[in-house]
């Protein structure tokens, strides 16, 4: 009697940018934080003899074979995994289950590679470094989003509040990332608000290009203010603290407003925030719709303050989170 073998799940989280996006793809710092509890899961199972790999959406009720001739971006990511895993294409049906927003800010797309990946891996018993999962999940988002920093997937794949900035490689034209762990010295809570507008990462990113193009001199001067309160950023989480935090998120806002990558409907959730108390709003991810984040004091009152205002200010979703303290070690 021949024994099947069981389904390998596996999952990885959503991501918030907490500041510095955009600025991020010309070389500034940039801060990001996974979502522990909004996640993407994948499942791999056996396929039938012959039936080569089928990938299916559960909840967008979608399913698809990967053509090994042209395939799309999600099954090249499966060819890609199985070559790296020293595995042929064998017949399998990988199942992709996600809570995360598409198109909304959150990483939906790095976070569903990243569990493709892992669950992948898991298949034939292994755990990949979070490195080589980044780096696979990246060329991914490369066919999604055009010119990506790579942060998302840095961050999801790390799992954990990550400083992360692009350098220009000694002598080449190649980038290096550099990774750093975040000290947030007491946990931080954040109310999400989702505009329920969905934009694509690569249209407000080719926007900020092509005004950078236009006009280097102005944004190179954005970016580096941007990079500046990312680094003030860092020392306010390391010290705790919320009060100086708050402001700097505020600025980071009005230089995204100035890149020209805010919205309507994210201007209203921000200001909103502001009004109930939250000591600091902005949008987060790339702009024109998606998701904001506002930051608010760990009392209650003002939590459900900033919860109620987004909602009667039109956020279709609000999540609130809680990112833990984190030491470096
Ligand atoms: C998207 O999450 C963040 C952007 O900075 C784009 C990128 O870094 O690739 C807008």
């Amino acid at each position: 009697m021949s024994m099947s073998k069981p389904p390998s799940s596996a999952s990885a989280p959503a991501k918030l940018i907490l500041c510095g996006e955009h600025a991020v793809v010309y070389g500034r710092p940039a801060i990001a934080l996974p979502l522990a509890g909004v996640r993407a899961n994948v499942q791999v199972d056996q396929g039938r003899p012959g039936s080569g790999i089928t990938l299916r959406a559960t909840n967008l009720h979608q399913e698809w074979k990967v053509d090994g001739a042209s395939p799309d971006p999600l099954g090249e990511l499966a060819l890609a995994t199985l070559h790296h895993l020293g595995i042929p294409p064998s017949d399998l049906v990988i199942m992709i289950d996600s809570a995360i927003p598409i198109a909304g800010g959150m990483g939906s797309g790095a976070a569903v590679a990243t569990a493709l990946v892992r669950a992948l891996a898991a298949h034939i018993g292994c755990v990949l470094p979070a490195g080589e999962i980044s780096a696979l999940v990246y060329t991914c988002e490369q066919r999604y989003h055009g010119t990506p920093s790579g942060i998302d997937n840095t961050v999801i794949a790390h799992e954990r509040p990550i400083w992360f900035e692009r350098r220009m490689g000694s002598g080449q034209r190649r980038t290096v990332n550099h990774i750093e762990p975040v000290a947030i010295a007491n946990p931080l809570t954040l109310v999400i608000g989702d505009t329920g507008v969905r934009s694509e990462t690569r249209l407000p990113v080719g926007e900020v290009r092509q005004r950078w193009q236009a006009d280097p001199t102005t944004y190179e001067a954005l970016f580096d203010q941007v990079g500046s309160l990312v680094r003030q950023a860092r020392e306010a989480l390391a010290m705790g603290d919320h009060e100086s935090l708050g402001p700097l998120l505020n600025e980071n806002q009005r230089l995204l407003e100035t890149m020209g990558v805010s919205s309507p409907e994210l201007a209203r959730l921000v200001q909103a925030a502001r009004d109930a108390g939250a000591s600091g709003a902005k949008l987060s991810g790339a702009g024109w719709g998606g998701v904001m984040l506002a930051l608010a004091d760990d009392d209650d009152i003002t939590r459900r303050a900033i919860v109620g205002a987004l909602k009667r200010a039109g956020a279709v979703q609000v999540l609130e989170t809680q990112i833990e303290s984190s030491v470096l070690v």
